[in-house]
């Protein structure tokens, strides 16, 4: 394998407490991965471990066949980009994209073009004499991204790369960020976030990361139809997530009412969590309907957003924009399409 980067079984500590806890994780030549996980989950660690930043206490970092854990940074040929722009205040545009290649002893006639290349694919050509200070946060992410790319790496880093940014430019950026990976197509991403829609947008497939662990790994649509943990289902969209029990093959009780989903053998009696995704949940009568009242309405432009206590669990239900409103303590049905829920936990096998 030329490119790619492997994760076997890497931990990290700092003064005797584990943040990185074993992680085992491929990324293949050409992919985005996204490390999505709430902060403080253990991502920049794992960012830092494959740049040389951080070294683990076990496990080994390789990139493509080569095994780098021992490796200084400097010598594993890895471009990154960290949220705080970090460019060099005192340096030009140019000169902070050739940074890099002068570290590396790139020969220098081949400097002005290598420089030039890299600030054409961010569309930072036009600021090459300028300062950083003379540059607007986007812009100076680009130029940021820009010197990540001059060294031609086999693998990109990108920490937060966004957040930064205020949210229209970020959106710009993410389409760029697309738009880049497809001119660069044998570069491995590995993308850091902690938000659900870069994630979804951009990555190939996404490592969920929870308390210093992986807690699940998939395609954004796997993650999103599938979730194997409630974390997953509550972390990648918006879920509901019931506790029921199953009541045989195919069938559960919530509060004593039954439920049809599959059950994926898991044993009668056995408790479990049902998730449904709110937009799979239609107001109204149909399959698996639940009696409750309305709890709360929220207008959200496309869509309302129902809160509706069915006993005592409030499910979120996001419907077509209503003509009229129901108004509070309104009893209404529910439903949900049998295929529409996934069974959480609980002996739980994949299939
Ligand atoms: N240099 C450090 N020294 C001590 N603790 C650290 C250091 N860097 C990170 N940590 C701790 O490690 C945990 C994971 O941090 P980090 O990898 O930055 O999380 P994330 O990027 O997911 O927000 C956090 O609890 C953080 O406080
Ligand atoms: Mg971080």
């Amino acid at each position: 394998m030329n490119g790619g980067i492997r994760f076997d079984a890497v931990s990290v500590a700092y003064g005797g407490n584990t943040v990185l806890d074993s992680l085992s994780l491929t990324v293949e030549p050409g992919e985005v991965m996204a490390l999505l996980g709430p902060s403080g989950s253990g991502k920049t660690t794992a960012l830092r471990a494959v740049a040389g930043f951080v070294r683990p206490v076990f496990g080994r970092v390789f990139l493509g066949d080569r095994d780098v854990t021992a490796l200084p940074p400097h010598k594993r040929g890895i471009g990154m980009v960290v949220q705080q722009y970090a460019l060099f205040p005192h340096l030009r545009v140019e000169d902070n994209v050739a940074f890099g290649l002068k570290a590396q002893k790139a020969p220098k006639g081949e400097i002005p073009g290598r420089v030039a290349e890299a600030l054409e694919m961010t569309g930072m050509a036009a600021y090459a004499k300028r300062y950083p200070r003379e540059l607007s946060g986007g812009q100076q992410q680009r130029v940021a991204i820009a010197r990540a790319l001059a060294i031609r790496p086999n693998v990109l880093l990108l920490d937060e790369p966004l957040s930064a940014l205020d949210a229209q430019l970020r959106s710009g950026m993410l389409a760029e960020l697309a738009r880049l990976h497809r001119e660069l197509p044998d570069v491995s991403i590995l993308y850091v976030t902690h938000d659900q829609v870069e994630a979804l947008t951009l990555a190939d497939r996404i490592a969920v990361m929870d308390r210093a662990r992986l807690q699940d790994c998939g395609t954004p649509q796997e993650l999103y139809r599938r979730p194997r943990t409630e974390f997953t289902a509550s972390f990648v969209g918006n879920a509901n997530l019931l506790p029921v029990t199953v009541a045989g093959r195919d069938a559960v009780t919530l509060d004593g009412a039954e439920l049809a989903l599959a059950t994926s053998g898991v044993a009668a009696g056995a408790a479990a969590t049902l998730c449904v995704r709110p937009h799979l949940v239609g107001l109204g009568d149909g399959p698996n309907a639940l009696r409750g009242r309305i709890a709360e309405v929220q207008w959200r432009g496309a869509t309302h957003r129902l809160y509706v206590e069915v006993g005592g669990h409030r499910l979120k239900a996001d419907v077509r924009e209503l003509r009229e409103t129901p108004a509070l303590g309104d009893e209404v049905t529910v439903h949900f399409a049998p295929e529409d829920a996934v069974l959480l936990g609980a002996g739980v096998t994949d299939g």
